[in-house]
């Protein structure tokens, strides 16, 4: 190949790389200028890869240890880490999640290791007559916190939030209709509420994070209510204003990566049946947010 490049998308986040075949093994020097990259960038896409899930699973566990998602059904069959995010069907069932990303989120803010990176691979892409459709949006959380007023800064200082995948299973369901709902004692098998900073450091840039989304935070902890609940929706559309915002237009054989500490994100469903999406995910653990 030429040679690797990296390319910023001109935004506050966002870059693209070429010149790399991450589908055999990476020379160290290499690695380190992607993970630079992603320090740098916070989402990061690698063009032109078609990679078996063993091998995306190999590339992703350069990164760190990787994550089994708790929704166990969408895993792939042979590489567990691997998991299907696709609207298409086998045998009459889905073949994985159907509604991942409805909601803005950090993936699996609701563990207490949460994870530090997701690595998403695209093997069909919806289009129709030249319009590419599922664009999955992020929104930078480093700009949206230090935009942040002094006086919000100030009050954010040490407060800690819930994050709950059991209060997301049952809205989903209902908004959406692609789950099961289910009852307070089925959701039990599913992991108990996270407590994170509701502002966190990104262990390897510094920076800070705003880290509370609409798709899993719960409650802001030690504060009225209703407090809670006023701020929590300030923050929720105050972190994803248009400026922090980079919007991945998709292609067939792209491997995105994204920053969960740096960025939150949300697909976009603007498809259907007969069009085709069909990805495959790993999720890498991080560190107990700070
Ligand atoms: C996700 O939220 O991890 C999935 C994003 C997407 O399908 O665009």
């Amino acid at each position: 190949m030429g040679g690797m490049h990296i390319r910023s998308s001109g935004g506050a986040i966002g870059a693209k790389i070429t010149g790399i075949d991450i589908s055999v093994p990476v020379d160290t020097p290499t690695f380190k200028q992607v993970e630079a990259a992603l320090d740098r960038y916070a989402v990061v896409v690698i063009r032109d890869q078609k990679l078996k899930p063993a091998q995306l699973a190999a590339f992703s566990r350069l990164f760190g240890t990787p994550q089994i998602n708790v929704r166990t059904e969408g895993n792939h069959e042979d590489v567990p880490e691997v998991g299907w995010i696709t609207n298409v069907t086998r045998d009459g069932k889905p073949l994985g999640s159907q509604d991942a990303g409805r909601y803005w989120h950090s993936d699996l803010c609701y563990l207490a290791m949460p994870s530090k990176l997701t690595i998403l691979h695209s093997l069909e892409v919806p289009q129709r007559d030249g319009v590419v459709y599922g664009d999955t949006n992020f929104a930078g959380m480093a700009a949206a916190y230090e935009s942040l007023p002094e006086a919000v800064k100030r009050r954010l200082q040490g407060l800690e939030a819930a994050n709950s995948y059991r209060y997301m299973w049952n809205r989903k369901a209902y908004d959406f209709g692609a789950r099961k709902v289910l009852s307070e004692e089925e959701l039990e098998q599913y992991p108990e509420d996270a407590v994170h900073p509701v502002v966190r450091t990104h262990p390897s840039t510094g920076r800070k994070c705003l880290y509370v989304c609409e798709g899993y935070t719960r409650r802001i902890l030690g504060i009225p209510e209703p407090e809670s609940e006023a701020l929590l929706q300030r923050l929720f559309s105050h972190a994803v204003r248009p400026e922090f915002v980079y919007s991945h237009k998709w292609r067939v054989g792209d491997v995105l990566m994204w920053d969960n500490c740096a960025v939150q994100h949300k697909a976009s469903f603007d498809y259907a049946p007969p069009l085709r999406r069909v990805m495959q995910r790993c999720t890498i653990e991080g560190s107990a947010p700070q």
